[in-house]
């Protein structure tokens, strides 16, 4: 019966995966985000506002990290990240 072990296998690799890294809505910049985000904290941070901040909100949150946490993203990568934030974790 080996095809039971390996459906077992197969249950538990993605469960394993997800606790260990946070993934971000996929879609248009969200390899920039967690370039830039998982630097100093899990990228929980992000899913966690969903919804709460507009965009007004992430774009001070992103400058925020620059300028109070020293997070070394480059002046010209803000607006497409706020863009991305905005987009998939902004306030509707
Ligand atoms: C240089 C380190 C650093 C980087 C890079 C960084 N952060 Fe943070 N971030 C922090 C620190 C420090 C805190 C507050 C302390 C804590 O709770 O861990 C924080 C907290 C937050 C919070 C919680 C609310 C708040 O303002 O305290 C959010 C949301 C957040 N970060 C989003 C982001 C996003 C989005 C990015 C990428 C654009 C990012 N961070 C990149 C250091 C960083």
């Amino acid at each position: 019966m080996k095809w039971v072990a390996l459906l077992g296998l197969l249950a538990v690799v993605p469960a394993v995966a997800s606790e260990e890294q946070v993934r971000l809505q996929e879609a248009e910049g969200r390899t920039r985000a967690e370039a830039h985000c998982s630097m100093c904290h899990s990228l929980d941070y992000i899913p966690l506002n969903a919804g709460i901040l507009d965009r007004k909100g992430w774009e001070a949150s992103v400058n925020k990290m620059i300028k109070v946490m020293g997070a070394p993203i480059p002046a010209g990568e803000v607006p497409a990240l706020v863009d991305y934030l905005t987009r998939n974790y902004g306030k509707q």
